[in-house]
């Protein structure tokens, strides 16, 4: 259970809302239940994605043995050491829309041999393959993390992604097996997750639900090594997608995905990551909220066909969607991160704490230098963007258990918008500690949150003066993590929210 009441600050009321003083502050009651509201928070809700698109991988976190870039088996060190610090869960990788026109046999063998062939699907680029199941699977054993492999449903047989996941996983004498040794790896490889599939309503094949149902119950049958068996679902608001694909296939499936991109703007005209004013920094945290409504509107629908929750939830593709950074190819997604961005990261957190009943996973999109990245690279240069230091800041989160909140907040309005000034999120972790969330959404007021327990709060902040603050490779630590403290008074422990933030703290008692 997470109450929310939004009330009206006066200020908010007159149209007054400009920058204020710390006695001006929003006023904010947090009550935080010791009941949980929901199993624990997957630390796979933390989860990322990799494409064969754009930077993402090639001249992004993939540099090359040979590369004077430092790197651990060609992948880039200073990207390795930097997921390393925000233990990345699992990696869902070759796509995207790049799985449903992948042959996974051209990622195997010598590399010199591994045939070019073109990425028509992200720009019509060369893709070498030089990047392959190995290579892949070395950046999953360097990060300690899980492989959520997505296998081709729209362009290519069950036989073959049944025998991808076999060569990968067979630890037999048999012919694959004995092909991925000639190929240099003796012991299977641990693949914990693999997609049937994705958005094969669009990209992966244009399919009606009903027959994609039917295609899905078929690739299924073929997948043998015992793995988290993953449908593609929903990814355009429609609903019948995961109706259809529970009623007919939810048998054959353990997870059933969602998709949710946060657009500013329009899909024809999203709008900049950067130089953009309030009024759009509101209807993009409105447009972020909507990720809640659409898992609320799957766990109903998914509830009737699986009501006692076998089949989980996986927002495995979800952030910001802006338009392409001026200068850069279009069809490689690159774009600017933002405070903005961290924000709608942070209320997507969450929103999945919210419904760990369900959302098992969720996979930003994506890892590097495409969409909402958390690594930007520039020749031997990296930085690390305000979405990293949301992850970095939610980490007491991974595998906590949520607690039920009761949440007091004024109102933040903007260009005829209303939302709730503060988010929050409490959660207790295995070792016993309360963590608490707050994001002040309101980019000009702070807020002070009372109510809370205990008599010491300690964490960081992240915040800026500008909206679309934002690291550049000449200045890639302006906006990172602060520390703050706060000591209970008689009044109790209360908390000050500077605008436009993210804090988390854990809240101690002596
Ligand atoms: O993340 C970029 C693309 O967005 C993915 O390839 C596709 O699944 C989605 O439409």
């Amino acid at each position: 259970m997470s109450i929310v009441r939004t009330g009206m600050s006066l200020l908010c009321a007159l149209g007054l809302a400009t920058t204020v003083s710390a006695a001006d502050a929003l006023n904010v009651r947090l009550r935080i239940l010791e009941q949980p509201s929901g199993p624990k928070i997957e630390a796979t809700v933390y989860g990322h994605f990799v494409e064969h698109l754009g930077r993402g991988v090639y001249d992004g976190l993939w540099v090359g043995p040979e590369s004077p870039i430092p790197n651990l088996k060609g992948w880039r060190r200073d990207a390795i050491e930097a997921l390393r610090r925000i233990r990345v869960p699992v990696i869902r990788w070759p796509g995207g829309c790049f799985a449903d026109d992948y042959d996974w046999r051209d990622g195997i063998g010598p590399p010199a041999a591994r045939p070019q062939r073109l990425n028509k699907v992200w720009g019509g680029v060369i893709e070498s393959n030089r990047v392959g199941t190995h290579e892949f699977m070395d950046l999953v054993e360097l990060l300690g993390t899980e492989a959520y492999i997505a296998g081709n449903m729209g362009s290519m047989t069950p036989r073959a992604m049944g025998q991808w996941l076999e060569y990968m996983t067979s630890a037999s004498s048999f012919s694959l097996a004995a092909e991925r040794r000639r190929n240099g790896r003796d012991a299977p490889w641990r693949i914990k997750y693999f997609g049937v599939g994705n958005e094969s309503w669009g990209c992966g094949g244009h399919m009606r639900p009903e027959f994609q149902a039917d295609l899905h119950r078929q690739f299924a049958t073929f997948l043998h090594a015992p793995v988290v068996r993953v449908a593609s679902g929903d990814g355009e608001g429609r609903d019948e997608v995961t109706d259809i694909m529970m009623a007919r296939a939810g048998k054959h499936m353990d997870a059933i995905t969602l998709h949710y991109y946060t657009v500013p703007h329009r899909w024809d005209d999203k709008g900049r990551a950067t130089g953009f004013d309030a009024a759009r920094w509101a209807k993009t945290l409105e447009a972020a909220r909507g990720i809640e409504a659409r898992i609320v509107a799957t766990t109903r629908i998914m509830d009737r066909h699986d009501p006692e929750r076998r089949v989980a939830l996986y927002v495995d593709e979800w952030g910001m969607w802006h338009d392409p950074e001026p200068g850069s190819n279009p069809a490689f997604l690159e774009q600017q991160n933002t405070l903005r961005d961290a924000m709608v990261a942070a209320l997507s957190f969450h929103a999945f704490h919210r419904h760990t009943e369900r959302v098992k996973m969720a996979n930003i999109a994506q890892l590097a230098n495409v969409l909402q990245a958390l690594i930007l690279t520039e020749g031997p240069r990296m930085l690390l963007t305000p979405t990293y230091h949301a992850f970095d800041l939610y980490l007491p989160f991974q595998g906590a258990t949520p607690l039920q909140i009761e949440l007091d907040t004024p109102a933040y309005r903007e260009a005829g918008i209303t939302l709730p000034a503060v988010d929050a999120s409490a959660a207790r972790d295995a070792d016993g500690r309360l963590w608490v969330a707050l994001v002040n959404l309101d980019p000009r007021q702070s807020a002070r949150v009372s109510g809370l327990p205990g008599r010491r709060a300690q964490g960081r902040v992240l915040s800026a003066e500008a909206m679309d603050a934002h690291n550049r490779f000449d200045a890639p630590q302006q906006l990172r993590p602060q520390p703050v403290q706060a000591r209970a008074t008689e009044r109790g422990l209360s908390l000050d929210l500077p605008p436009k933030s993210i804090t988390v703290v854990q809240l101690e008692s002596p």
